[in-house]
């Protein structure tokens, strides 16, 4: 498939995803090649008037300067506490829609904002749909900068071949926050929640690109039309405490 064609799955599995936003919304906004076309989409009707009444919580700078460019009103997970429905790209999904993210550097604010959403709205060309997770895409970890090797060194005594990832001109990634992203190539996952677990419990790591049962659903796109995956069960935010301000 070319480039172009491609292209227009991520936009036609995207704009799709938009039919699901209703006025009065506190909308997600994913990153990656394929969110920025829901981005624009929801753009595009706010001006028209076809779409109304709603504002975004944007999972990366990148995505907030491209969305106030566009006019989208914006707002913050600490304002809103809870987002009606987000919308964002993966890099691979498994058969019960579990996800690896993080190709583009954005996993920490993107699983935050997920974990805060009512809906989790994942938009994908078939390329990304995978029987194994890992077995095309390395595993993306946000890591702090010290230690930063001898993090690296503990991600692979777990089995994977780790690489710093690096600027197309050669320089360390930093994320958002200013930490380093390390690629983590472990092949097939047998045990994702175990492999999660282990992850979790080493500092230094800050967050990794599983995301396990946080899908609702899943929207693909590929030469025969739109397909809608929905998750039997995923584990969904629990709106109304978050809504509690907390002091200072
Ligand atoms: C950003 O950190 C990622 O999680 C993206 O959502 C993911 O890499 C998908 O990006 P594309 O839509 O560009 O493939």
């Amino acid at each position: 498939m070319n480039s172009d064609s491609r292209e227009e799955l991520k936009r036609r599995a995207a704009e799709r995803a938009v039919e699901l936003i209703e006025p009065g919304m506190v909308v997600g906004l994913g990153v990656g090649s394929t969110a920025i076309h829901a981005v624009r989409r929801i753009a595009a009707l706010l001006k028209t008037g076809a779409l109304r009444d709603i504002v975004g919580v944007a999972c990366a700078d990148s995505v907030e300067r491209e969305a106030e460019a566009l006019g989208i009103p914006l707002t913050t997970l600490d304002d809103c506490g809870t987002v009606d429905l987000t919308i964002d790209g993966a890099d691979e999904v498994d058969p019960h829609l579990n996800l690896i993210k993080g190709g583009g550097g954005a996993l920490l604010r993107e699983k935050m904002v997920a974990q805060a959403s009512r809906r989790e709205v994942i938009v994908v060309d078939s390329s990304k749909l995978t029987s194994a997770l890992g077995s095309r895409f390395p595993l993306p970890l946000e890591v702090i900068a010290f230690g930063a090797q001898a993090t690296a060194r503990f991600v692979a005594s777990l089995g994977a071949r780790v690489a710093f990832r690096r600027t197309s001109s050669g320089s360390l990634f930093h994320t958002d926050q200013g930490n380093y992203i390390l690629d983590c190539a472990f092949g097939p996952i047998e045990d994702l929640e175990g492999l999660a677990a282990a992850l979790e419990r080493r500092a230094g790591i800050v967050e990794h690109g599983l995301f396990l049962d946080l899908v609702t659903d899943v929207i693909v796109a590929d030469e025969d039309g739109v397909r809608h995956l929905r998750a039997s069960s995923p584990v969904r935010a629990t709106p109304c405490s978050s809504r509690r301000k907390l002091p200072g």
